[in-house]
């Protein structure tokens, strides 16, 4: 029996270390974002939806109909507070919003496994050859160590720090760094080495409430990722801004190309005024977000 109205919601992620690291094997380390949010509704409709290939919200509609074996007399809307193409997860979310939306509309339960499943397929329209830390973070409740192929543990600790998220207002491009990387060939091997050593440490750090420890290995991971080619100006910028006003550390957090850098910072207060100057330096957006 279908219903009036499905609704599906996701919240997003941040990636803390270990991004393209951990498309070759190597560990990340990745927090859900659990203010930042999408909610997708889907209703009858007397018209077919057309599938559009290209758009990662249209092919998760599509991923899920089509394992339910149901026609497409459907429509959707979907209201996000997640910033697209930022490197924030938007596109894993809207994926498992739109998903759990279908689901609820047709009355149909959705197991964590299937929504995994079925959430990363959509995925490949957005990234090339996701690692499935975007979906797994969107789904987990605190943040995870995750390797690819070999799944993910819940990382418990309190740091009593900030972290403050800050947009570069320019759009990521998350497929086309993953292409670079892999193009580097060999050459890449030292900077992914040192990243996922770096991402060891900073769980270390993280573990021990070891603050400093872990913004020098976040800045140091920045310049790993800068001399991958993943990095751009704008986000060169906020990190080398963040680190003059004094944060412990600073580094672009997701695929790149654009999108945002995350700092660290001690404490609330410190955190909203380094929010602040980033704005002043052109950040477009900034969030900020305990550790
Ligand atoms: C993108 O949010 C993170 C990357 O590591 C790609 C991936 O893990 O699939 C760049």
């Amino acid at each position: 029996m279908k219903k009036k109205i499905g609704i599906g919601k996701s919240h997003s992620k941040l990636i803390l270390m270990g991004e393209h690291a951990v498309v070759y094997g190597y560990p990340a380390i990745a927090i859900p974002l659990k203010s930042i949010e999408v909610t997708c509704w889907v209703e009858a409709s007397d018209h077919l939806l057309i599938k559009n290939a290209q758009d990662p919200l249209s092919v998760a509609i599509f991923t899920a109909l089509d394992h339910l074996k149901q026609e497409a007399y459907i429509t959707y809307r979907v209201n996000s507070t997640v910033p697209e193409r930022r490197g924030l997860g938007s596109s894993a979310a809207v994926a498992i919003a739109a998903i759990r939306a279908v689901f609820d509309y047709f009355n149909c339960p959705l197991s964590e496994p299937l929504l995994d499943k079925l959430a990363s397929k959509a995925e490949e329209v957005a990234h090339y050859n996701p690692s499935g830390l975007d979906v797994k973070t969107c789904l987990a409740d605190s943040a995870i160590h995750f390797v690819r192929g070999q799944g993910f543990s819940n990382l418990h600790f309190d740091l009593n720090a900030y972290l403050v998220i800050a947009d570069t207002g320019v759009h990521g491009h998350t497929k086309e760094a993953v292409e670079k990387v892999k193009n580097l060939g060999q050459s890449a091997r030292e900077n992914l080495d040192l990243l996922g050593a770096l991402t060891l440490k900073a769980e270390a750090s993280l573990l021990k409430g070891d603050v400093l420890g872990l913004g020098r290995g976040m800045t140091q991971a920045h310049q790993g990722l800068s001399d991958l080619g993943v990095s751009c100006p704008e986000a060169d910028n906020l990190v080398r801004q963040a680190l003059e006003y004094g944060a412990l550390g600073s580094k672009m957090t997701g695929g790149g190309l654009g999108g945002c850098i995350i700092s660290l910072v001690k404490t609330e207060s410190e955190a909203e005024n380094l929010a602040k100057k980033l704005e002043e330096k052109g950040a477009r957006n900034t969030w900020i977000q305990r550790l």
